[in-house]
């Protein structure tokens, strides 16, 4: 291709050059995008950063580019999961498509491969696989599996939780349909309340978190009990994501499943974002719970295709009987297709050939130690909870009053994005800047956009007048010594704490 000076190839379109590639990437000028955006994209299909947004054009790894060529930093994007554009998964799904793609009812080695290849990350009784092309499609699935098997039709949901966007999810999402009135909800829908330790109705400081919310669920599953029905499933995500981070105390998803399978139902984890060795410890975020913990269904997204349309439903042999006994086929025209798996394998074979559950686990513990740094720093932080590569930063206006600092959140993230570093903020109250970037995100990303954000609430708290009181301090501690031992919440080793002394210094 001929360039001008200006990096403009003849047709006036602006070339990237990155890595060696050099590729024509924009089609018209931003402002143009922008307008047949409004004129022809549904307007409830919201965009980030709305009052000045970004065209991104390209991307490899951690990073995004504009169609000037600047570069962001990717610090929420798990969809990505083993770095944006991967060659090997490029190369997989160019390849496979030259070959075939067609629908499951053929036989293809790739679904079944890809299949085996699931299941032996995860439990044994978690045997059959059901390919899919969205979380919501396979959230869906899952419901349906649930009810077919258990012949009950009442699910329990999180509060503040978001489990997709179809109907039915619709009805299980509180996360959504808190705007809508009682008459609109579905009565076949309970709400259980979020075990998030830091915010919820059984903090931190109560002797037994995990039984207290289990106990919350029993309530629920009694009170259907009561009005002659049955529950069917209880669905969570196994570390709440849009809900605010939260970590569930460790023996809450044992006790939930010991209540709803007693009452004849099946739990659900929803692994869509959490999935795939992003905790660091384990591949999938509900064995942090302990190796006695198997849920019934698991179900998975984003991550799994590194941004190609896919998903998954794992279950039970017994539970996939169950369905069958239906007598309905069930046929998915995409799900399953060879190019989908080739895709999938190629996604497994980078997180164990490039080991990003290790360094999840590493940069993760970088980071929570950054974080931690930070609260001991800015009153505006009221919590850092999170495993691995998934960790959530709680702003607060008060410590003691937790009163959610939303706005305060919001600036950090536009400041960030002037810093071209990309974060999100999140939860019911969005006070919550949560991380989940590509796996290959590196200590010197944390050490990054860490030091940004110190900067940022520097300034902010200067302009609020916001001081570390001795008495925040204190609570602080007191905080940190009532967590129970078994909590979840990242913990940086004094190593990690040491370095982040240094890059603050
Ligand atoms: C926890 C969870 N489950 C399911 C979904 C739905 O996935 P999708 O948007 O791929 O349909 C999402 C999407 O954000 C999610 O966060």
């Amino acid at each position: 291709m001929c360039l001008n000076r200006a990096g403009l190839s003849a047709r006036g379109s602006v070339v990237l050059q990155m890595d060696n590639i050099r590729t024509s990437v924009e089609k018209m000028e931003k402002e143009k995008t922008l307008d047949l955006r409004k004129k022809h994209i549904g307007p409830s299909c919201k965009i980030f950063f709305s009052h000045d947004p970004i065209k991104i054009v390209q991307a490899r790894g951690q990073y995004m580019y504009d169609e000037k060529g600047q570069r962001y930093l990717d610090c929420i994007n798990n969809v990505a999961h083993v770095g944006h554009c991967h060659p090997d998964v490029v190369k997989a799904g160019a390849q496979q498509m030259e070959l075939l793609n067609t629908n499951s009812r053929f036989l293809h080695d790739n679904l079944v491969l890809f299949a085996q290849r699931l299941q032996a990350t995860l439990p044994d009784r978690l045997s059959v696989c059901y390919l899919v092309n969205s979380g919501s499609e396979a959230n869906d699935l899952a419901l349906r599996l649930a009810r077919q098997y258990t012949g009950h039709r009442d699910v329990i949901t999180l509060e503040n939780a978001y489990h997709g966007h179809v109907s039915s999810l619709i009805d299980i999402s509180p996360y959504k349909f808190h705007q809508l009135s009682d008459a609109e909800r579905n009565p076949f829908v309970h709400v259980a309340p979020s075990p998030d330790v830091y915010r919820g109705k059984y903090r931190a400081d109560h002797p037994d978190p995990a039984t207290a919310y289990a106990d919350e669920v029993k309530a629920l599953i009694d009170g259907v009990q009561a009005e002659g029905r049955k529950i069917a499933a209880f669905i969570a995500e196994s570390l709440q994501s849009c809900g605010g981070q939260v970590v569930p105390p460790v023996g809450y998803f044992q006790q939930v499943a010991e209540h709803v399978r007693e009452a004849g139902g099946v739990f659900i984890a929803d692994e869509v974002q959490v999935g795939f060795g992003r905790v660091g410890t384990n591949f999938w975020a509900f064995q942090l719970q302990g190796e006695d913990f198997v849920p019934d269904i698991v179900t998975m997204g984003k991550p799994i295709g590194n941004g190609h349309p896919l998903s998954c439903v794992v279950t039970t042999k017994e539970v996939a009987e169950g369905f069958v006994s239906s007598g309905m086929d069930y046929f998915n025209t995409f799900g399953g297709n060879p190019v989908s798996c080739a895709i999938g394998l190629a996604v497994l074979d980078v997180i164990a050939k490039e080991d990003l559950q290790g360094k999840a686990l590493c940069v993760g513990r970088h980071l929570s130690a950054l974080l931690e740094q930070l609260k001991e720093e800015h009153p505006l932080v009221g919590d850092v909870r999170g495993c691995g590569l998934f960790v959530g930063v709680e702003l607060v206006r008060d410590r003691l009053m937790l009163t959610p600092a939303t706005a305060e959140a919001q600036h950090v993230i536009y400041k960030l994005k002037e810093e071209r570093i990309l974060l999100s903020a999140d939860g019911p109250h969005r006070n919550v800047l949560k991380f989940k970037p590509p796996m290959c995100f590196t200590k010197e990303d944390a050490d990054l956009v860490v030091e940004k954000i110190h900067l940022i609430l520097t300034e902010l708290e200067e302009g609020l007048g916001l001081k570390m009181s001795n008495k925040a301090k204190m609570e602080n501690d007191s905080i940190k010594r009532k967590r129970p031992s078994s909590s979840l919440h990242s913990r940086g080793s004094s190593q990690d704490v040491q370095h982040a002394k240094h890059i603050k210094a």
